[in-house]
């Protein structure tokens, strides 16, 4: 059987232009380092806010690299330059409502600021996508909420 491949996607212009390190897609790295029994291979990129860029690595991650889960941090708050969940939407086929939905609520629980997530979740062919705030400490916080679903999922749409 191949190893499972996990797409991180940290989207970030500074972290992206080396302003300053990204920490975001360590954080992803760690997380499923330590959650994850059997051998997985990340497949890591670095990206601007760019909605088209975004997309663009969506769909090379999940149709020419074959990620079964695509994890971006970053880019989904109100700001104009934050375009994440529109580039998600740009290349996903199914939208996955619950994902966002429970994220929010239990980070509603963490911080207020919560609320100004716009993170969703998606499928693309064989691939689940799921957006992620990019503040290091959300990941933990989202990906335990989420975790439990991930395999199924993953399982459903092979
Ligand atoms: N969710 C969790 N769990 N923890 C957080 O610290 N930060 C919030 C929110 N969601 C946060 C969170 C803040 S301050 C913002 S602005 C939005 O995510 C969007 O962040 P992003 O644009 O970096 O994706």
């Amino acid at each position: 059987m191949a190893i499972a491949k996990i797409g991180i996607v940290t989207v970030s212009d500074r972290a992206s232009a080396g302003v300053y390190a990204d920490e975001g897609g360590p954080a992803i790295l760690d997380y499923f380092s330590k959650a994850l029994a059997s051998p997985w291979q990340a497949v890591t990129r670095v990206i601007p806010d760019e909605r088209a860029g975004i997309a663009q690595t969506l769909i090379e991650l999940a149709d020419k690299e074959g990620c079964c889960l695509i994890v971006t941090t970053g880019g989904t708050g109100p700001a104009p330059r934050d375009v994440t969940p529109e580039a998600t939407e740009d290349v996903i086929d199914k939208l996955m409502p619950g994902f966002g939905e429970l994220m929010r609520q239990v980070s509603l629980a963490k911080v207020p600021t919560a609320i100004l997530s716009r993170q969703l979740a998606g499928i693309r062919g064989k691939s689940l996508i799921v957006n992620l705030p990019g503040r290091p400490r959300a990941i933990g916080e989202c990906l335990d909420a989420v975790m439990p679903a991930i395999p199924y999922c993953i399982d459903l749409i092979e």
